[in-house]
């Protein structure tokens, strides 16, 4: 672990203490009154268990916890069913009719409107189209899809027939499709043609039929036609989902699994060069993620349009997309494309049409807005907002009140709600009725949770002073390990602090005892709220040909909160002039490599070509120093290198390059 680089922007953040509190009129009618943090805090797991209440049992649990650690359960001889939590419950009290889903399609007009009757049926379809195809309960099935409602069927029809999805966000290179299916051992994949990213049909098939080309196990891909865009077909292997999933019958008898069956992977960046696989289980998960719905954002199933603008290829859109609002029957909006399709307005365009009432979504998306200026949220009507979230990221002041004042109206209590996806829901964050936030900080531990903030030797820091960010207790949604590598889950998330988990953030306890949450304090990079580890970075660049070493760093960034900065030494023959087209070259077949290997979000924002890296004399890179020249700062330490010349060397590379920033 490095250090804990954030230290500098706490001085900032400390002069921040304008609080925020609820109106009384929220407050009044909020789902959470002040008494749910000691009835919760008193006995959390007698809290979570009546929790786990509301979800729809097949087998009534007899047990809440086992923490035997690192491994906990919840719940576990009670069973159930995700999917029929998420839809039949609903269908059968009469709900059927209620909108799931408005959907609204990249292209101008092309929306959907879908009942919890209609994702049901599709829902069940789909089951029987898997079943159909020899999946078992336990089978592993990868789903790399656009924005669509079948995305949703997709994830539910696995949960209905016990089988864990992987899903794979739709930016995903090959390359980076067929670690993930490899590592899952996944037999079946669902995908669509394409998708449309800002106007323009993207391949989704021709992605996986790359990657399967290393993915011998895989023995189907369903495909959803979306674009119409022209595929290459695998007779015997590639199934229309039209022709296949959408001839099966709409009914579908659920069967029940055991509470800690596993509902579902997540790959997610570590510290090293391959991604972890985290998984989930289905009881406490599901109790978790719906809880959290539930009081923080306020849900009234009757009234409110909830819209989580977050891919379904992340934690957030599993936990509130799918799970978390499917669970607590509310409807909601699913955009398919970019902020900016069809005008720098399409978003308050949707608010304005389909009158949304609450609205989750990232700071760096809401920095964006910000820099598009105020005319296009101020030309509609976004009067029906009555909450707005914040997720993925810290949020900065400022763009905290732009949220709050120009967005809300200065009316919508605002949530900065800090989790993971390997704490599967929420775990810090204002309760919106209760808490008067300060912009930029996620305050308090939800009710039910335990959090600290330690110091190297895991006690408790004292108000004013930063750390570490521990979890002291376990949790419904906590993750159950990493896939196939139950050492790594040990090591990476239970030893640095014995008996807590290690989130990985260091954060700052403020005078009154409110947390702020400072950013990652290991090789974990957070570009636009995507993780990205510097080390998966640095072995996608040492891939390409002509490089010989690289070292990758995280560097603030004012929109996308970090960026990626590339120090890269070419290797001998190889080298180019400084300034010239051969360099430019090199650059930009580096920064494709990356696109390639990984994703185009993993593309290096600045690439510098120098003949050396600043190295200890055991060899180790400094990265805290090629930090400090990628944010421009006054160099620290150099006295451990073994050649302390190389940092102001590249220090003056760096300021030679400084217009390079695109
Ligand atoms: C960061 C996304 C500050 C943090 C749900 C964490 C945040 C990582 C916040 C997890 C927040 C998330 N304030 N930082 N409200 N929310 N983070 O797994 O560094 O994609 O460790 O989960 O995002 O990212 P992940």
């Amino acid at each position: 672990m490095s250090d804990s680089r954030p230290e500098g922007a706490v001085e900032s953040l400390l002069h921040e203490d304008r609080t925020f509190a609820p109106s009384a009129e929220f407050a009044a009618q909020a789902n959470a009154q002040p008494s749910i943090y000691a009835e919760a805090n008193a006995d959390p797991v007698a809290w979570w268990t009546e929790q786990a209440n509301t979800l729809t049992w097949d087998t009534p649990f007899t047990k809440s916890l086992t923490w035997d650690l690192p491994f906990a359960t919840w719940f576990e001889d009670g069973t159930l069913n995700a999917s029929v939590n998420c839809l039949d419950r609903h269908v059968d009290a009469g709900r059927g009719d209620k909108v799931a889903f408005h959907w609204i399609g990249e292209p101008e007009d092309d929306t959907r409107t879908i009942t919890y009757s209609d994702l049901l049926a599709m829902v069940s379809q789909a089951a029987n189209a898997l079943e159909a195809l020899g999946v078992e309960a336990g089978d592993r099935i990868a789903i790399y899809m656009p924005m669509i409602p079948e995305a949703v069927a997709a994830m539910l029809a696995c949960a209905r027939v016990g089988a864990p999805h992987s899903v794979i966000f739709g930016g995903f290179s090959a390359d980076a499709i067929a670690d993930r299916v490899n590592d899952a051992d996944c037999s079946i994949v669902i995908t669509a043609d394409g998708g449309y990213r800002r106007g323009a049909a993207a391949g989704l098939k021709q992605q996986v039929d790359d990657a399967l080309k290393s993915c011998p196990q895989v023995r189907n891909v369903l495909v959803v036609r979306r674009t119409g865009q022209e595929v290459n077909w695998q007779e015997g292997r590639d199934l229309w989902w039209h022709e296949y999933v959408e001839t099966q019958p709409a009914n579908h008898a659920a069967k029940s699994f055991p509470a800690e069956h596993p509902l579902y992977i997540m790959y997610t960046s570590g510290t090293t060069a391959s991604p972890k696989g985290i998984f989930h289980s289905t009881g406490g998960y599901l109790t978790h993620v719906s809880t959290t719905h539930r009081y923080i954002f306020d849900v009234k199933p009757e009234t409110d349009i909830c819209w989580t603008a977050a891919d379904i290829g992340w934690v957030t859109g599993h936990s509130y997309i799918v799970y978390g609002p499917l669970t607590n029957g509310v409807t909601q909006i699913m955009y398919e494309g970019t902020p900016d399709a069809g005008g720098r307005d399409r978003w308050w365009r949707i608010i304005e049409e389909y009158k949304a009432t609450i609205l989750y979504t990232a700071p760096t998306t809401i920095r964006t807005f910000m820099k598009w200026g105020d005319e296009h949220p101020a030309s509609h009507d976004l009067s029906s907002l009555r909450l707005l979230g914040s997720v993925g990221e810290p949020i900065n002041p400022e763009a905290w009140i732009w949220y709050r004042s120009t967005i809300g109206g200065d009316r919508c209590p605002i949530v900065d709600t800090w989790w993971q996806t390997e704490t599967g829901g929420i775990m810090m964050t204002p309760l919106p009725g209760i808490t008067a936030p300060k912009p930029g900080a996620a305050m308090t531990p939800f009710p039910g949770i335990s959090i600290d903030v330690v110091d190297n030797e895991g006690i408790s820091v004292a108000k004013g002073e930063g750390g570490f960010l521990v979890v002291n207790a376990p949790w419904p949604g906590m993750l159950r390990g990493i896939w196939g590598d139950p050492e790594r889950y040990h090591e990476t998330y239970w030893s640095r602090f014995e008996g807590r988990y290690f989130a990985g953030d260091g954060a700052k306890r403020d005078d009154d005892g409110d947390i702020w949450v400072l950013g990652r304090v290991d090789d974990v990079m957070n570009v636009s709220g995507h993780r990205l580890s510097t080390a998966e970075v640095e072995h996608a660049i040492v891939g390409h040909d002509d490089v010989a070493e690289a070292a990758v760093v995280g560097a603030s960034d004012d929109t996308t909160g970090q960026a990626v900065v590339a120090f890269v030494t070419l290797k001998s023959g190889k080298e180019v002039d400084a300034n010239s087209e051969a360099e430019a070259a090199v650059i930009a077949s580096i920064r494709n490599h990356v696109a390639v290997s990984i994703s185009p979000i993993a593309k290096p924002r600045q690439i510098i070509l120098t003949p050396d890296l600043p190295k200890t004399r055991s060899g180790k890179i400094m990265r805290r120093l090629l930090r400090d020249v990628a944010e421009h700062r006054a160099l620290g330490d150099v006295t451990t290198l073994t050649d302390p010349t190389v940092v102001a060397m590249i220090d003056a590379l760096m300021a030679a390059h400084a217009s390079d920033d695109d």
